[in-house]
């Protein structure tokens, strides 16, 4: 009886954290599926919007029409739903007016919102400095030269940007989500013509006097060499006019390389989130970047050792040699 009743306690301990296990996992399950609150009323617009062709019923031919989508105005839905903006339904930005298709053509005059518009005087987003990072937007030679026409949103996809800096733990795995960014523009003359008609300067040939141009726009941002540095926002967004871009190779590459305030900054003090401490593991070595005074000092001790070791061995073979 008490051998019975030991085996059926230890079961019970033994269950007793695949029953917490069990709950842990249905908690996530539900949360899961509640994220995206509106991923059902976002699909009554991601059904025509999230696909290359679209379906409808014309009323005047009464049959389904097959058309395809502008390239333009598809909204990829996996990038939509990893995006900062992801808990939100299309209407909160669209005019709910967007539900019925045809589209009533005076839409497109709809004016958008601004970042500033639900970020502007907000505490919640103060980590982010939105108001600074404005007033450096504007003074960017972007800004400077393109008033109104140059928005926020053409840096960041209303569909698609996600933080990357602050939280990606791979470092070049956001050098690379920041330069698609410039070269979005830089490298699309489509887009970039949507603000000038000037020829879009070919990025490789400008910069062609980098050696190892390649691995330098693997290992560095755009914005490295093309912004004013500051030490108060985490991304510097005060891009300058080609003549103060950064040109001399000693900039980066010597002890007090200007990397430390741009690319590295994270690891500076108030940039250093917990959860991409990993990062520092991962800063390349730096041509001059790395110079230490003992290693410099013993190099140099070693180098006279061993030119005093082969001049007292030279000295001795010729005094000793055997006639
Ligand atoms: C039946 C397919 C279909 C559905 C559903 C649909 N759209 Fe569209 N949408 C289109 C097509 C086609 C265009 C481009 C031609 C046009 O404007 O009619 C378009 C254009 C747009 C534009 C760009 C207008 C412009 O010219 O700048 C926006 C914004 C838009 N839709 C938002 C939405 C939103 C938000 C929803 C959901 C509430 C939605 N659409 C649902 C097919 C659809
Ligand atoms: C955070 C606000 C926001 C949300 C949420 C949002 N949009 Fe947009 N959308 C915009 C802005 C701003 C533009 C204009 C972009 C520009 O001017 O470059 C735009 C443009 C568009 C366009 C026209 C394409 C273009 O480049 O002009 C379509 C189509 C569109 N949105 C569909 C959608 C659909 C579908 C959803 C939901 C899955 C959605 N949007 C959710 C802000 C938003
Ligand atoms: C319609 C209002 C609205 C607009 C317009 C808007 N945002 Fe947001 N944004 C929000 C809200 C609300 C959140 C919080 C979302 C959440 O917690 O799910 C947010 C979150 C963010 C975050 C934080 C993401 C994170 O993971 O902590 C950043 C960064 C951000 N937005 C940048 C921008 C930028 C840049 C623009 C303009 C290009 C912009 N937002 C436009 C309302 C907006
Ligand atoms: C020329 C391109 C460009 C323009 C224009 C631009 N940004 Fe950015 N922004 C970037 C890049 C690149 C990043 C870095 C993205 C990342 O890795 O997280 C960034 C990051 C940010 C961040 C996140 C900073 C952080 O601390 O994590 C915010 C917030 C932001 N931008 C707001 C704005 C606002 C507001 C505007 C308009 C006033 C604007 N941006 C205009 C390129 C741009
Ligand atoms: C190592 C520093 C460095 C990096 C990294 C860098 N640039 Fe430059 N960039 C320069 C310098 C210096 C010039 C001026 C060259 C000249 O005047 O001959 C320049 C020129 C330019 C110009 C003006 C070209 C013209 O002739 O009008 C553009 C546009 C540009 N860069 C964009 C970019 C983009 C986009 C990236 C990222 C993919 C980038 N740069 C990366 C240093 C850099
Ligand atoms: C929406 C398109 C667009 C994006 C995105 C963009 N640029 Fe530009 N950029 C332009 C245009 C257009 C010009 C030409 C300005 C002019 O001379 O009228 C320009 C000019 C420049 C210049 C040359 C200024 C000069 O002195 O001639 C530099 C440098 C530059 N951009 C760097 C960047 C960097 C760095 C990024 C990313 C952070 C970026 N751009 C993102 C459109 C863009
Ligand atoms: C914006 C900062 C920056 C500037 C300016 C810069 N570099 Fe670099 N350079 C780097 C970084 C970061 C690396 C990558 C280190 C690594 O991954 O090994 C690198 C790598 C190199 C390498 C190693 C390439 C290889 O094949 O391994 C050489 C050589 C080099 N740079 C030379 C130069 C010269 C010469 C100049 C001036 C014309 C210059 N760099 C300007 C940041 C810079």
């Amino acid at each position: 009886m008490k051998e019975k009743l030991k085996t059926i306690i230890k079961m019970g301990l033994f269950l007793i954290p695949l029953l917490f296990f069990y709950l842990v996992l249905i908690a996530q399950n539900q949360e899961a599926t509640s994220t995206f609150e509106y991923a059902e009323d976002n699909q009554q617009c991601l059904k025509c919007h999230g696909h290359t062709y679209y379906n409808y019923y014309n009323d005047w031919l009464e049959r389904m029409i097959r058309e395809r989508m502008n390239p333009y105005f598809i909204v990829d839905s996996a990038e939509y739903y990893e995006a900062n903006h992801r808990n939100f339904a299309c209407i909160d930005c669209h005019t709910s007016e967007y539900e019925n298709f045809p589209h009533n053509g005076e839409l497109r005059m709809e004016p958008k919102y601004a970042c500033m518009d639900c970020h502007g005087g907000d505490d919640t987003y103060a980590k982010f400095n939105f108001e600074q990072i404005e007033s450096e937007f504007y003074n960017s030679i972007h800004s400077s030269k393109h008033s109104d026409d140059f928005t926020c949103w053409m840096c960041h996809n209303p569909h698609s940007y996600k933080i990357s800096a602050r939280t990606n733990r791979h470092l070049n795995k956001t050098i690379q989500y920041d330069n698609n960014i410039c070269l979005s523009c830089h490298a699309d003359i489509s887009k970039y013509q949507l603000l000038t008609t000037l020829e879009n300067p070919n990025i490789l040939e400008t910069h062609s006097w980098l050696p190892n141009q390649v691995l330098h726009f693997q290992s560095v941002r755009c914005i490295e060499c093309h912004t004013e540095i500051n030490n108060y926002i985490l991304v510097a967004h005060n891009v300058q006019a080609k003549d103060k871009a950064v040109q001399r190779c000693v900039e980066c590459h010597s002890q007090n390389s200007i990397l430390k305030e741009t690319l590295y900054k994270y690891q500076n003090e108030g940039f250093s989130y917990s959860e991409n401490r990993d990062r520092s593991l991962e800063i390349p070595k730096l041509i001059g970047g790395n110079r230490r005074y003992m290693l410099n000092l013993a190099s140099v001790i070693i180098f006279i050792l061993v030119l005093g070791g082969i001049s007292i061995h030279a000295v001795l073979r010729i005094i000793l040699k055997p006639r």
